[in-house]
């Protein structure tokens, strides 16, 4: 049976996932289609990195399934791993080396053959508005420029599905934006599905059809971004208002960015 193109890339049922007494993830259940972006959103702590993380095939649920591309990520994670990109919260790329050096290691990860893996880091290069970038050292490349290669990486082997965990933490109002607008591309182009982290609510409300409100690995509210809004029932009310209403937590740029730092830190220590 030729599957749908309106079924959903990735499907979580009841997803769970504890660490010693902490349940991190408590029975997601959701559903992307192609070429809709899913967001998490949610304070720090909630749960979005270990739900990434389990969807890309790093840590194994302790309960519930998910597919992901038509593949189970606990039973078959390399056919999972195959079909998806992730880039991951904490900064990945190599600062020592090209930013086409970059992309050709990660090619050479993917199996991507030699006489291809040109044409396609070019590509990727193009796509992501590096091309003229791609024989300059890393360690010159500003923050945006960083977040856009390893989307970059993320995409050379044509991925299904894209998982971005805060792909533009720490990045200036211009550097976002285009971010936003590859974000955009990839979907529209390629019909990628993406589910993504964030803790800015404009980048939230600006990208996704769908977004997802954790609170202590639980979805406290799911909708579209007007949906959300619209269910709170005051005029004029943002995606901002959304999550203090659902999380108890005010987010603020500023703050957002020093928490994310300390996210980082904590991340480093676990992996
Ligand atoms: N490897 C681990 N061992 C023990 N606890 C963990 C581990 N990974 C995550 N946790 C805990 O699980 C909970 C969820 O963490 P997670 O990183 O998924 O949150 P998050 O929503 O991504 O937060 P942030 O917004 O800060 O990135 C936290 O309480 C965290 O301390
Ligand atoms: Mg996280």
């Amino acid at each position: 049976m030729v599957a749908s193109s309106a079924a959903p890339v990735v499907v979580a049922e009841e997803l769970t996932r504890t660490f010693g007494d902490l349940t991190a993830v408590d029975r997601l259940t959701f559903a992307v289609p192609r070429d809709q972006v899913f967001g998490l959103i949610g304070p720090n702590g909630a749960g979005k990195t270990t739900t990434i993380k389990m969807l890309t095939t790093l840590l194994h649920p302790s309960d519930g399934h998910a597919r992901v591309a038509g593949y189970d990520i606990a039973k078959e994670p390399g056919e999972v791993r195959r079909r998806i990109g992730y880039v991951p919260q904490l900064i990945s790329a190599d600062a020592q080396v090209t930013g086409y050096e970059n992309l050709w290691v990660v090619g050479g990860l993917y199996g991507i053959p030699r006489a291809e893996r040109g044409p396609r880091i070019r590509e990727a290069l193009e796509l992501l508005g590096l091309a003229a970038f791609g024989d300059e050292l890393v360690r010159n490349y500003s923050g945006g420029m960083i977040r856009r290669l390893e989307i970059a990486s993320a995409l050379l082997h044509r991925p299904e599905v894209l998982f971005l965990d805060e792909p533009t933490v720490g990045l200036d109002p211009v550097a976002r934006e285009a971010v936003w607008e590859q974000i955009d591309l990839l979907k529209r182009r390629f019909g990628t599905a993406i589910v993504l982290t964030t803790h800015y609510m404009e980048e939230a409300d600006r990208l996704c059809e769908r977004v997802g409100v954790m609170h202590q690995g639980k979805f406290v509210a799911v909708g579209s971004p007007a949906e959300l809004k619209a269910g709170l029932g005051q005029p004029g009310a943002t995606l901002q208002d959304v999550f203090r209403r659902y999380a108890g937590e005010e987010v603020e740029l500023s703050g957002a960015y020093r928490e994310a730092g300390r996210t980082r830190r904590v991340a480093a220590r676990l992996e």
